[in-house]
């Protein structure tokens, strides 16, 4: 029996874990004039992370084993998409369900990419990563004032690992500890080497 999940509650609750509250939606807001001006350069950047190791390389590679320029651009242009959407992040029903559709998208291949599987999930973690670590490092730079820097990349770093859990859910289903309702047995434990068999909880 699937359970249901509230998405929205869930990333509450894992806002509030993290302590992102609304002073924080303001200071992500504030850092607009500075993360837009940066955007391209920002995804550049991860860009030329993916293509730099053959692990994340090859999912932009075309048959010739040479990197598709088409691809690679819209690529670009959908994470500067996310980045800017970011920046408008709230804890409404809207963006959880966006972030789990960007995971799936990255955990279930599509037929034109079928043969490449999913798009290893370390590769997320590390994409947020180095995120986190470009923006920290604009933020900076481009700030006056250092402090007012530090906090809004610690405001950033939050939103960015409330996403992920989101997004991570796409790939991983933990293993449900309390039976759904109606039932007095035990929950059957999720399959956590088989993605697609874990969407089944999702419905
Ligand atoms: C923070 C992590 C990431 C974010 C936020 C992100 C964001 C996105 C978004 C918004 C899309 C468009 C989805 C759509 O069309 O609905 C997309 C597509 C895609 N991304 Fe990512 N991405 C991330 C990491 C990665 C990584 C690590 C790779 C590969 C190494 C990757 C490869 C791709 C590919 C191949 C597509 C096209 C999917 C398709 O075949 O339709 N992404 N990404």
């Amino acid at each position: 029996m699937p359970r249901i999940v509230d998405w929205p509650g869930r990333l509450k609750e894992m806002a509030a874990f993290v302590g992102l509250d609304e002073e924080q939606f303001e200071l992500i807001r504030s850092t607009a004039p500075v993360v837009l001006e940066h955007a391209d350069e920002l995804t550049a950047a991860v860009y030329d992370n993916f293509l730099k190791h053959p692990g994340s390389r090859k999912f932009f590679l075309n048959e010739k084993g040479e990197v598709d320029e088409t691809r690679l651009d819209r690529r670009k242009h959908s994470l500067a998409r996310w980045l800017r959407a970011s920046i408008d992040f709230k804890l409404d029903e809207d963006y959880p369900i966006r972030a789990l559709a960007t995971g799936i998208v990255h955990s279930h291949p599509p037929v034109h990419r079928a043969h490449l599987g999913s798009i290893p999930s370390r590769f997320m973690i590390g994409t947020m990563s180095f995120t986190q670590t470009a923006l920290a490092e604009v933020l900076l730079q481009e700030m006056d004032d250092p402090e007012a820097a530090m906090r809004a990349s610690v405001a950033w770093n939050k939103l960015l690992m409330v996403q992920m859990d989101i997004m991570l859910a796409g790939y991983v289903t933990d293993i449900p500890t309390e039976p759904p309702e109606g039932t007095e047995e035990p929950a059957e434990p999720a399959d956590l080497q088989s993605a697609p068999d874990t969407l089944g909880t999702f419905e």
